[in-house]
């Protein structure tokens, strides 16, 4: 409930704040404009529920954060947390100057001033020095709204397809909204030079009296001190605890890699990581969203509380098993050993994979292995940073190839590179994003040949190799260098089938049965049978000289229709 307050508080304001800077832009236009448009604004938000929700979400938002300020064990967080966290609590001391001169002044001081003009002649005339000070607000308060929508939506899946949409949105608005600002500004400056302007402007008003002045920044100096004299009560009182705690004894944490901290009871696993400078992977920020802070925790049965519904719900969706906990959310009271089951850098992707099947099971994916030819000639003779250099282009470009066809990137092995296809999808789709990937390898490869012509004596060349079987699928490796990866025979005939593109001087060999679950007429490529080390039979395969030749994805051709393949394991490891 917490969270949804604090998120509909926050969405509230952010509809308020998003209309009263557009209408700040509108000053791009003309003043009078700007104050047409605030009439209709001030119909919406003027008005008695319009007024209790506005103000009911500022205090609501205000008592959630500093009650997450008093929740959170540690303060060492990422420079985006910590900078929202900083920006929030600078918003009312900044605002309150604001606040105080126009909705207290009207309300309760009977003063009249509109809005804009008398405004803008205070900022660009009277006091200029309040005029940066109301563009600086402008720019503190957006940004924390836009840190914490970013916090919001970057776990959803659609939201790496709008997020560059977004950002030209998110940067618009207040760049327009401060042009708008000045350009009307600067219009009421030369306006005011004319004392007829200045007279008839504010016969029209009832402006404060030098006493209402006074009680103004009495109330405005009062509203400062109580914002700031709230944040540093929680920042003692957070001293306090830490003392008392410290006396009542500490718990212990130890990671799968050996190292260790004990922290205060009542602190997260992941504050625990923080505390101690270990990389830890928590894309919401340790919201209790995203899941890429899940580890799989061993101890006592009561170091631990059982989860709760919230952090339950989340490692439902995600098929966790007893044993895996958010890091976040779990605040042991007795000594544990945790295990991230995501890489520090884990991505919110990441966060959606399940992970039963990272707990060991059979499935039948699709393996991808692509080496560079000849790589030791071309490193000879060269500068070692040159030869990274080339190297790591040439991987990010792989990378995103195999990425974007829907694969994930195993392991760059020297200047080879492994990936899988089909962890959570049918072996067809495996198949098929494999061979796409093979082609896209290709396209990308003749691109960055193009572009390092420069730099290479010669166009650096791959051999690809694709084979689909069953393997086993988990979560292999130690510490912090333990990650997803297949094991089996499928695997070792993929990295065979690469190396015989040297063989049979070609760019890709693919395995016939992967050629038959894509669906993919290859008929009119050499067609060859091998013989794998340690099998009986001979393997099929097609040898394509060329990757980017292989059909276009939409333009495959379908031999026969195959029903939709169901994406569920072989067989499950045993617990
Ligand atoms: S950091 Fe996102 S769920 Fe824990």
């Amino acid at each position: 409930m917490i969270r949804q307050l604090r998120l509909s508080s926050g969405l509230v304001m952010l509809a308020y704040v998003t209309m009263h800077l557009l209408n700040h832009a509108v000053g791009l236009v003309s003043l009078e404009a700007m104050e047409d448009v605030l009439w209709y604004i001030f119909r919406i938000w003027s008005n008695r529920p319009a007024q209790v929700l506005l103000y009911g979400s500022f205090l609501i938002h205000y008592g959630l954060a500093l009650w997450a300020l008093w929740q959170r064990r540690s303060l060492r967080l990422r420079s985006s947390e910590l900078s929202q966290i900083i920006l929030g609590f600078a918003i009312p001391i900044l605002l309150a100057r604001h606040v105080v001169g126009t909705r207290i002044a009207d309300n309760f001081l009977h003063t009249d001033t509109g809005y804009y003009a008398y405004l803008l002649w205070v900022y660009f005339v009277d006091s200029p020095g309040h005029g940066y000070w109301q563009m600086l607000v402008l720019v503190v308060a957006w940004a924390h709204a836009m840190i914490g929508l970013h916090f919001w939506l970057r776990v959803r899946p659609w939201y790496a397809h709008i997020a560059p949409a977004a950002l030209v949105v998110a940067v618009l608005v207040p760049v327009l909204s401060l042009l708008g600002m000045i350009e009307a500004g600067l219009h009421v400056a030369a306006l005011a030079k004319d004392p007829n302007w200045t007279r008839e402007a504010f016969a029209r008003m009832t402006l404060p009296s030098p006493e209402t002045k006074r009680t103004l920044e009495a109330i405005t100096d009062g509203l400062s001190w109580f914002f700031g004299g709230t944040v540093a009560a929680v920042l003692l009182a957070r001293i306090a605890r830490r003392a008392w705690r410290r006396r009542h004894g500490v718990v212990r944490i130890d990671y799968a890699d050996g190292r260790w901290i004990e922290v205060t009871p009542g602190t997260s696993v992941l504050e625990a990581s923080r505390i101690a400078g270990i990389p830890h992977a928590s894309v919401c920020g340790g919201r209790g969203r995203c899941s890429t802070c899940r580890v799989r925790v061993r101890g006592e049965r009561n170091s631990i509380d059982p989860p709760s519904a919230d952090e339950l719900r989340v490692l439902r969706r995600i098929g966790a098993r007893p044993n895996i906990r958010l890091a976040c959310m779990l605040r042991p009271r007795g000594r544990i050993e945790v295990t991230p089951l995501l890489p520090p850098l884990a991505l919110a992707a990441d966060g959606r994979r399940r992970v039963d099947f990272m707990q060991g099971s059979e499935r039948e994916i699709a393996i991808l292995f692509a080496d560079i030819r000849g790589f030791t000639a071309l490193a000879e003779g060269r500068l070692p940073y040159d030869v990274v250099f080339v190297l790591n282009r040439y991987f990010a470009a792989m990378g995103r190839a195999i990425e974007s066809a829907g694969g994930r990137v195993d392991k760059f092995i020297g200047d080879g590179v492994m990936a899988l296809f089909g962890i959570e999808s049918s072996p067809r789709t495996a198949c098929r994003e494999a061979l796409a990937a093979a082609r896209l390898m290709s396209e990308r490869l003749d691109e960055l040949n193009r572009s390092l012509q420069a730099e290479l004596d010669r166009p650096l060349r791959i051999g690809i190799g694709v084979h689909c079987g069953p393997v086993i699928v988990g979560e292999m490796g130690y510490g912090s260098a333990a990650t997803i990866t297949a094991i089996g025979d499928a695997v070792n005939t993929a990295s065979r089938l690469e190396a015989l593109t040297k063989e049979y001087e070609c760019e890709l060999v693919v395995s016939e049965e992967t050629v038959a679950r894509a669906g993919i007429d290859l008929s009119d490529h050499p067609r060859h049978e091998i013989e794998i080390r340690g099998k009986r039979e001979m393997l099929a395969v097609t040898t394509i000289k060329r990757a980017a030749d292989l059909p276009a994805p939409g333009a495959v051709l379908i031999r026969h229709s195959e029903p939709a393949e169901t994406a569920t394991p072989v067989a499950a490891a045993p617990p």
